[in-house]
């Protein structure tokens, strides 16, 4: 078998091609449910891993290895990248930690208009490496999408609220609008960085854009959110947008400038590929089916396949993150029953046949 990169069920889905089967990676899928990675994590701090590209290759392979999911996504996180702005987030026991939240006219302008290239060349070294390593499965690319960078920036680690990015956006508007602009300057940047260095697609993670009213996301969001992926069609390489909560903002996210929506698990798949139309489509199981039974992750993973033949092109993934604790056997199950789903017609291949 010697496919070309291009032709790779990933790849293909996303440009709308039929692949050859049904391809799945899933998010968050290197990291603490995997005892290889635990045991890398005994040797190193979580930063560690992110900074030190010999490291992040092997985090990035781990999962690859064990399921032979059809994409890797390059191990990092997305508040790595805010350190050479000035905002060094600490990861502790409770979750990511900025010791002075950003929410002052004067913290806003004293960030630093830093260049991807340099500040985080180890980015672009660790990509290079991987790319040795993988052969012909693709490499994804990320960023955190602005809205979701500035709330962490602003609250300064996780929220149950988001009281202090929302008293923000009602009280000093304008203020919110200037952070979102710099840091969609700095995503776009960065992810043009990533895609000199070889990535084949890019993924941006708005995790918490899903908390604003439909009139307030078209206001602060979509806008940066169409200038990041604008600014990256001559690259030709495929971009997807995942967006926890996107159910409420489907119509305005169809000129959102992606090639592919990532879904969460609220939305029916099949209805909302039929309204995206050309727009491609990922997602949508529920990270806690993966405890459930077998038989039971089977049928509702074909389920979501069958749904997913009604899109433009679908790559099976997750509506979030693989959450630590997820049993191994769940997931062998998801990509076996994932992979062994004929494209069109709901008919499983005999195995070996
Ligand atoms: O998908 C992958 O396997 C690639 C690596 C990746 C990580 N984080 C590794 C990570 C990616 C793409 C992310 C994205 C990310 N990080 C998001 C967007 C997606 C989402 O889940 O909503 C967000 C919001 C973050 C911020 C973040 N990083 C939090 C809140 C935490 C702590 C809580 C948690 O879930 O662990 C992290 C730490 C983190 N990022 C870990 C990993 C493997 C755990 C670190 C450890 O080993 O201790």
């Amino acid at each position: 078998m010697n496919r070309t990169l291009s032709s790779q069920p990933f790849l293909a889905a996303l440009r709308g091609l039929t692949p050859a089967h049904r391809p799945i990676w899933l998010m968050r899928q290197a990291g603490r449910y995997l005892p290889e990675y635990q045991a890398l994590r005994s040797k190193h701090s979580f930063i560690e891993i992110c900074k030190t590209p010999e490291v992040s290759c092997e985090a990035t392979l781990q999962p690859i290895r064990r399921f032979g999911f059809d994409a890797a996504i390059l191990f990092n996180d997305i508040l790595v990248p805010l350190e050479p702005l000035g905002a060094s987030f600490e990861f502790t026991e409770e979750g990511p930690q900025l010791e002075k939240p950003i929410r002052r006219d004067n913290q806003v302008t004293s960030l630093r208009r830093a260049d991807p290239r340099e500040s985080l060349a180890f980015v672009g070294d660790a990509i290079g490496m991987i790319k040795q390593e993988l052969g012909t499965t693709p490499l994804i690319g990320f960023a955190g999408a602005p809205f979701t960078l500035a709330s962490y920036l602003v609250e300064g680690g996780s929220s149950r609220d988001y009281r202090q990015i929302k008293h923000l956006l009602y009280s000093q508007p304008e203020l919110l609008t200037r952070l979102l602009d710099f840091l969609a300057d700095y995503v776009s940047d960065y992810l043009r960085m990533q895609i000199e260095a070889g990535v084949d697609a890019v993924q941006l993670f708005d995790s918490w854009a899903g908390i604003l009213s439909h009139a307030d996301y078209e206001c602060f969001v979509l806008p940066g959110i169409q200038r990041i992926f604008a600014g990256l069609a001559d690259t030709g390489v495929p971009r997807i947008l995942f967006l926890k909560g996107s159910a409420s903002y489907l119509d305005s996210l169809k000129s959102c400038g992606a090639d592919a929506l990532s879904l969460d698990w609220s939305v029916d798949l099949a209805d909302t590929s039929r309204q995206l139309g050309d727009m491609r489509v990922q997602g949508n199981l529920d990270p806690l089916a993966l405890f459930g039974p077998p038989a039971e992750i089977q049928r509702r993973a074909r389920a979501i396949c069958r749904a997913g033949d009604e899109a433009r092109g679908h790559v099976f993934n997750l509506g979030h993150g693989i959450l630590p604790g997820t049993p191994l056997q769940g997931v062998e199950a998801l990509v076996e029953t994932v992979h062994a789903y004929r494209i069109g017609n709901g008919i499983e291949l005999e195995k070996d046949a």
